[in-house]
């Protein structure tokens, strides 16, 4: 019967329409509808045609002689799906690549990749394949390269790895992989790259054994956790021409062996803790061309030998190198990166560096070198970045640097410079960032500065600069920063400076200006400090400074301004304000009338308040008086029940001989609660919350603190277990992305939580205020907020023993310091993983934790807590961060949120994935990203980084997101230095 069905079977199969179709078609269609998800429709040319070959359809390639199919290469197409294996059943397929899509799951399983055994070339980049790496053991004998890098494998290199006879390439670099770097890599004698960067092993030596790769030409091990030294057995790698072991843990000294690298063209071995000299053998590498040792412990000098080698880039910084640098380094015709910087090198700079190579990055900064600056080191016209600030350069800046066409970057801060300053190098075109901060210049701004039309920076303070602003700086738009502080600039300033409509700091204070303050500061929109103090100002205070929407410093102390303080200056939302020592009369206006702006006041004998002291009172005009007294009274009322609530409290203390409360210090502190309490009034309120309200605490030694209080007793159970996870978790935490627990103080009534206060409130404030406080946060700040943030909730995640699930990450949880650092605050809803769901405290879990749009979808069916729920909410804010919208927006309309819209407008858009078109990646990104940003392409391209970050830790299963140590490594989406070329 069964024999029948089958000739039956094949008679059909054979007479059929279909049989048209060669065997492969069948394969390839089979494939195509039962295991991928071709959702952008990439593979609508593969469908059944009267002409039998598939070899003119998408990503396959045919033999020419007899037209099989020998390749299938679907990457960059936007695919998902599980491992398509069904292609591994046509035999003559020899490469099967997926690299870049969306593929998922598991490999773990034998049968899974066993039908490939044929394979030769099986590349899987760059896809979201999870799980153990698959087990190998039988077969394989013709594979060359394996390529599975970019994925989140987790566990051990299998010992089959160590077994495939003809492999030249295996690459296993950025997963998960934690087990430890095996020595059984070295039988695969054919290797000729092996990368198993960026992983997360344990702490392993770099086997010696690899010495026996004799064919390896590229050793990528960035960042995998190697300890202890490098071993000599190095020196046998003949054909090696990359070695990367940069960001280890590699110690001790650089092996004498090294120089039989003969082949060597780049050596990366910055950022671990090498120490000694560099060998000498170094010298027999004539090959070499890229040398990276920065940030190790490496000393001596830098040797004739060593320096006459022909580099290409020589980057020593930061070791503890001294001496003079050889002339020989000048003679290199290859020379193009030299970076000597935070290092001891002293003495004379060659004096022909750049002479006879193409110099175009130069950073010797933090040494102790002296004497004249190099005159030819822009001698080829390359040099783009001058940095040579805090050393003991002397002398005038050389005459030749004024035709540094290529200049546009420099550094010349904290040096003995002198003389003045050439109208060619005030004139440079491409000159952006111009840095002269403390020499001793002399002599005035050439108006030739108005060609420095890309100029973004010009910190020239603590020099003896004289003369004018010329007016002619007022055209040079891109100017962010100006700070001319400190010299001995006079007459006034031109009043035209307000059409710099990207200046975001002005800082002229310690001059000789005189004259008024120019009138239309309102046009400043992106001003954030204005500093005018110690000058000879004169006249009002112009009301417009009132409207500036962001400024938050502003100083005009000490000069000779008179009138009265504009009312419209209360409306600033000021971190510092400064008046004090000028001419100033009249009222004090209202927002000013309070205890905390006296010294901001001070020194205007013409001031007078209603009953702010020192101040002198004002005179009371009649129509006041019943205005004044209502107010009077109120405050009287107001005054009485906070007397009368202290001295209860009070009596309460005194009665009993102990104290009421228990006091907990976490850190050592200058204050103790009783420095606390009397501050704790409604005007101090910064926030409040279901458990209790945060007030903001300016101690008397001018520490400011938050303090939260937590109504407490027997009324809620809540707010205790709140308090307790909070202080447990808090008091025992030490990161600079989460925020610090100063003290506690736990009574029956009320508990106080006394923490570091933080000048930019939160994420959520800054990024969602009304007016105009996104401005604040562009593209390049907003990176660092996520990239501080993923660091604090890692080191929860992965560093506190037990671990900590934070439950409420959001934006108003991350708190912003005065320089934006990021910390993660608000620990209420915190668990520690080691009591369980269901345990004592399982009631707790039994309402769903978490702010709405934050909440990860898993809440829905299941109650368990795991940190994966954490980077869904972490997703959520990178998400609010790239699109400056709020997680539940209206905007999305019905049954939508932040998650799903971008998922549809970035994921669904079939060429947002090629990246390399700049164009096409922005024009889709536009849609997304926050209209109040202003973006370069290069910031294009990192957020199109993040925003695959963000997907990846909002997709909907727990176990395909990302961990938080991995995403802190995903976001390293700058100078992701990667020694594999692409
Ligand atoms: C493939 O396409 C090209 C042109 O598009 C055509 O000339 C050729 O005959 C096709 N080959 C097969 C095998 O279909
Ligand atoms: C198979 O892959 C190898 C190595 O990547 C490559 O050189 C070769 O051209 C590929 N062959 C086909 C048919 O794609
Ligand atoms: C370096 O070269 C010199 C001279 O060519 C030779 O004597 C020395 O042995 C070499 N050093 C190494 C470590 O190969």
């Amino acid at each position: 019967m069964k024999l029948f069905l089958g000739l039956l079977f094949s008679f059909l199969y054979c007479f059929s329409p279909v049989i048209s179709l060669n065997e492969d078609s069948q394969v390839l269609i089979r494939v195509k509808s039962d295991q991928l998800q071709d959702s952008n429709e990439k593979l609508s040319s593969w469908v059944p045609t009267t002409d039998q070959s598939p070899c003119n359809w998408t990503g396959i390639t045919c033999e020419a002689k007899n037209q099989s199919v020998v390749g299938v290469n679907l990457s960059n197409l936007g695919i998902s799906g599980g491992f398509p294996n069904g292609f591994c059943r046509i035999r003559t397929l020899r490469n099967l690549t997926l690299t870049n899509n969306s593929f998922i799951g598991t490999l773990s399983s034998h049968s899974q990749l066993s039908p490939c055994s044929h394979l030769q070339v099986l590349e899987l980049a760059n896809n979201l394949f999870i799980g153990d790496l698959p087990d190998l053991s039988r077969g394989f004998g013709n594979l060359e390269v394996l390529d599975l890098s970019e994925n989140y494998f987790s566990g051990d290199i299998p010992a089959s790895f160590g077994r495939f006879p003809a492999l030249k390439m295996l690459n296993l670099a950025m997963n998960n992989l934690d087990g430890s770097i095996p020595s059984f890599l070295s039988n695969l004698s054919e290797l000729t790259c092996l990368a198993l960067a960026y992983n997360l092993f344990k702490p392993s030596p770099l086997p010696s054994s690899f010495g026996n790769l004799s064919k390896l030409e590229i050793l990528f091990l960035a960042n995998a956790s190697l300890v202890g030294e490098i071993p000599d057995s190095i020196g046998k790698l003949v054909s090696l021409t990359i070695l990367d072991l940069s960001t280890n843990y590699l110690s001790g000294k650089i092996p004498y062996t090294i120089a039989g690298l003969k082949s060597i063209m780049q050596i990366e071995l910055y950022d671990n803790q090498l120490s000694g000299e560099l060998p000498e053998s170094l010298v027999n590498l004539t090959t070499l061309l890229n040398f990276d040792v920065s940030q190790n412990n490496l000393t001596g000098n830098l040797s004739q030998n060593i320096a006459s080698m022909s580099f290409k880039s020589l980057n020593l910084n930061d070791n503890h190198f001294t001496g003079e640098i050889p002339e020989t380094l000048a003679l290199n015709p290859n020379l193009v990166q030299l970076k000597l910087f935070n290092n001891s090198f002293s003495g004379k700079l060659p004096g022909n560096l750049g002479k006879f190579s193409d110099l175009e990055d130069f950073d010797v900064s933090t040494n102790d070198f002296t004497g004249e600056l190099p005159q030819f080191l822009c001698y080829r016209n390359r040099l783009q970045n001058l940095i040579i600030f805090k050393n003991r350069f002397s002398g005038k800046i050389p005459e030749s640097y004024g035709e540094c066409k290529s200049l546009s970057y420099v550094r010349m801060g904290n040096n003995k410079l002198s003389g003045e300053v050439s109208s060619k190098f005030w004139g440079l075109s491409h000159l952006e960032f111009l840095e002269m901060y403390n020499n001793n210049f002399n002599g005035p701004i050439s108006p030739s500065i108005s060609r420095a039309r890309n100029l973004t920076h010009l910190l020239i303070s603590g020099n003896n600069f004289i003369g004018q602003i010329p007016s002619v700086v007022c055209n040079l738009h891109q100017l962010e920063v100006i700070d001319m502080s400190k010299n001995r600039y006079s007459g006034e300033v031109p009043s035209c400076v307000t059409q710099l409509n990207n200046l975001k700091k002005l800082d002229l204070q310690q001059n000789m200006f005189t004259g008024e303050l120019p009138g239309r500061f309102n046009l400043l929109t992106a001003l954030t400090q204005l500093n005018l103090a110690n000058n000879r100002f004169t006249g009002k205070i112009p009301p417009e400074l009132g409207y500036l929407p962001v400024l938050t410093n502003l100083d005009l102390s000490n000069n000779i301004l008179t009138g009265e303080i504009p009312v419209e200056l209360t409306k600033l939302n000021l971190n510092q304000f400064n008046i004090s020592n000028n001419r100033l009369d009249g009222t004090v206006p209202s927002g000013f009338d309070n205890q905390l702006f006296v010294s901001s006041l001070s020194g205007n004998p013409g001031l007078c308040s209603l009953d702010l002291k020192p101040l002198r009172p004002c005179p009371r005009t009649k129509p006041d008086t019943v205005y004044f007294a209502s107010i009077l009274a109120i405050c009287a009322v107001l005054m009485l029940g906070t007397l009368l609530w202290f001295s209860k409290t009070k009596s309460d203390c005194i009665s009993k001989p102990k104290r009421r409360w228990k006091v907990t210090t976490f850190q050592r502190v200058g204050f103790s609660e009783e420095d606390i309490f009397p501050h704790l009034r409604e005007e101090n309120i910064i926030g409040s919350g279901a458990s209790g309200q945060v007030y903001r605490v300016k101690l008397k030694s001018g520490q400011t603190v938050a303090v939260k209080r937590l109504w407490g007793g027997k009324l809620k159970p809540e707010t205790e277990s709140v308090f307790k996870s909070e202080t447990e978790i808090l008091g025992r935490i030490r990161h600079g992305n989460i925020v610090k627990l100063l003290l506690c103080v736990s009574s029956e009534k009320f508990s106080i939580l006394v923490f570091e206060y933080m000048e930019n409130a939160s994420l959520g404030d800054v990024l969602h205020r009304e007016n105009g406080g996104a401005c604040l946060l562009d593209w390049q700040t907003r990176l660092t907020i996520a990239q501080g943030t993923a660091k604090g909730l890692s080191y929860l995640h992965h560093d506190c023993v037990p671990a900590i699930v934070h439950r409420d990450v959001k934006s108003n949880n991350i708190l912003l310091d005065a320089e934006m650092v990021p910390r993660v605050a608000d620990f209420g809803l915190a668990k520690t993983l080691q009591r369980e769901v269901g345990g004592v405290d399982g009631g707790d879990m039994s309402r769903v934790a978490g702010s709405y749009g934050y909440i990860a979808p898993e809440y829905a069916y299941s109650l368990k807590v795991n940190e994966k729920s954490d980077v869904y909410s972490f997703g959520v804010v990178l998400m609010e961060l790239i699109t400056g919208k709020r997680p539940n927006d209206d905007c999305f309309g019905e049954n939508k949120d932040l998650v799903k819209w971008v998922s549809e407008v970035a994921i669904s858009s079939p060429e947002r994935k090629t990246t390399e078109n700049g164009s096409s990646c922005c024009r889709d990104l536009r849609k997304l990203v926050d209209p109040r940003m202003q973006l370069s392409i290069r910031d294009y391209k990192e957020i199109d980084k993040v925003l695959d970050v963000a997907v990846l830790c909002t997709t909907s299963f727990p176990i395909n997101r990302p961990s938080m140590r991995r995403v802190v490594e995903l976001l390293k989406v700058k100078n992701h230095k990667l020694a594999l070329p692409n």
